[in-house]
């Protein structure tokens, strides 16, 4: 797929500059002819001699270039940006984000990126609270509106201890990323999605609520890689820290099982693929108070009420809709699935089974069993839920273009 493509790989200096060398290997390994371009302080992190040794040719450290023979002479950062037909930073650290968003160049890379006329990816890693700083949110906006495509980090444990969203993403969803951008049939092209995602709370006074611990992970997932693949997509949230990463997705937030109801239904008709992947609470208390409650020395019960089902009532008004639903089972697992899948009349059900490790709320990793209403069923490897979206959305897209 990547047979003739010349890419210019930019690294900079943090920890995750090691993964780089695998992004190398894989890069050439798919067609690719590599050159490398490195900060100074990412020669700390990853050997210039490593990556000359895997990408086959000499890695580029400095504007001037010293030789026995030749003497004193430059590196041709112009050169070098006209010959990329794609370039790639990553990991691309909080700096160097801010120096290409605002055109501070004073090195290399930087002169390099500001010539090259190629699309250019950036893959983030950074530290939890950097990548949430309003600083780093203004840099990704800025190289959004330049038409620079961001590689999202992903969540997990970083190199300070501390655990959450800045680790770079994986090289293989590096290539991933870069080998659907390169498909010129986007897949999803002219679809419109929605999909849910995240907890529901619900009020039982002014600041307390019932909800669930679901992060909403999952659904975002989903809608950045139906975004990518060329989908437009709304994703109708629950309460969630996460934010959106693609530009082809709107983001309608909702609090409650029947706000996200109310707005699902708005868009439903001019749907062709719905999924619901939020936790949504299935009973609310029956009423909220006005005031917060105060305690007492007797006990206190809340009476709640069933909420509606929104993938049920989803199913009965079907029409050509694609209709995409989540079952988190503990016992007898596949068979409630299959309940669930001909109930609700889904096209696809998605099996999440609480029984296997590293799957589930919260977690980073995923481990899916899809079936289809032909009750075809696949199972797949725990994997991150980045690369378990991408097995769902290719599955829908085999199943409506079947
Ligand atoms: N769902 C929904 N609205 C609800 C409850 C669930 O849209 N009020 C959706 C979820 O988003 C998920 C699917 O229905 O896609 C399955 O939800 P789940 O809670 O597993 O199943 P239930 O039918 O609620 O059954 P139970 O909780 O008893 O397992």
């Amino acid at each position: 797929m990547l047979g003739g493509k010349n890419i210019l790989l930019g690294i900079t200096g943090g920890i995750a500059a090691y993964k780089t060398t695998f992004l190398v290997r894989l890069l050439i390994k798919a067609g690719a002819t590599v050159k490398v371009i490195l900060t100074d302080s990412a020669s700390s992190f990853v050997s210039p001699l490593t990556l000359a040794t895997l990408s086959k040719n000499p890695v580029l450290t400095s504007f001037v270039k010293e030789d026995k023979i030749e003497g004193t002479t430059w590196n041709n950062h112009v050169e070098m940006g006209l010959w990329a037909d794609l370039m790639v930073i990553a990991p691309a650290t909080a700096n160097t984000l801010s120096k290409m968003s605002n055109g501070t160049c004073d090195n290399l890379l930087i002169a390099t990126y500001l010539s090259a006329k190629c699309p250019v990816f950036f893959a983030p890693a950074m530290d939890l609270d950097m990548y949430k700083h309003p600083s780093t949110k203004k840099s990704f906006s800025k190289l959004d509106s330049f038409g620079n495509i961001m590689i999202p980090a992903g969540e997990g444990e970083l190199a300070s201890g501390l655990y959450g969203e800045g680790r770079m993403a994986e090289p293989e969803e590096i290539l991933e990323h870069i080998k659907l951008f390169l498909r010129k049939d986007l897949p999803l092209e002219g679809k419109k999605v929605l999909i849910t995602a995240g907890p529901t709370y619900e009020a039982i006074d002014p600041v307390r609520f019932i909800g669930n611990h679901s992060s909403g992970k999952m659904g975002y997932e989903l809608a950045n890689v139906a975004a990518r693949m060329g989908a437009d997509v709304i994703l109708v949230s629950g309460p969630s820290h996460l934010s959106v990463e693609h530009r082809g997705v709107k983001l309608v937030k909702v609090i409650s099982a029947d706000e996200m109801y109310e707005a699902v239904h708005s868009y439903y008709t001019a749907m062709d693929i719905v999924i619901c992947a939020a936790a949504v609470a299935d009973y609310r208390p029956k009423t909220k108070a006005d005031q917060k409650i105060k305690k007492s020395d007797v006990e206190f019960h809340i009476d709640l009420v069933k909420t509606k089902d929104i993938l049920y009532s989803l199913g009965q008004n079907k029409k050509h809709q694609f209709l995409v639903g989540f079952a988190l089972e503990t016992e007898n697992e596949v068979e409630n699935a299959i309940k669930k899948l001909k109930k609700k009349n889904l096209n696809l059900m998605v099996l999440n089974s609480l029984n296997d490790k590293g799957a589930g709320f919260g977690k980073p990793t995923n481990k899916v069993t899809i079936i289809d209403n032909n009750l075809e069923i696949k199972a797949f490897e725990l994997k991150t839920k980045t690369a378990v979206a991408l097995d769902i959305i290719n599955e829908i897209i085999l199943k409506i273009n079947a």
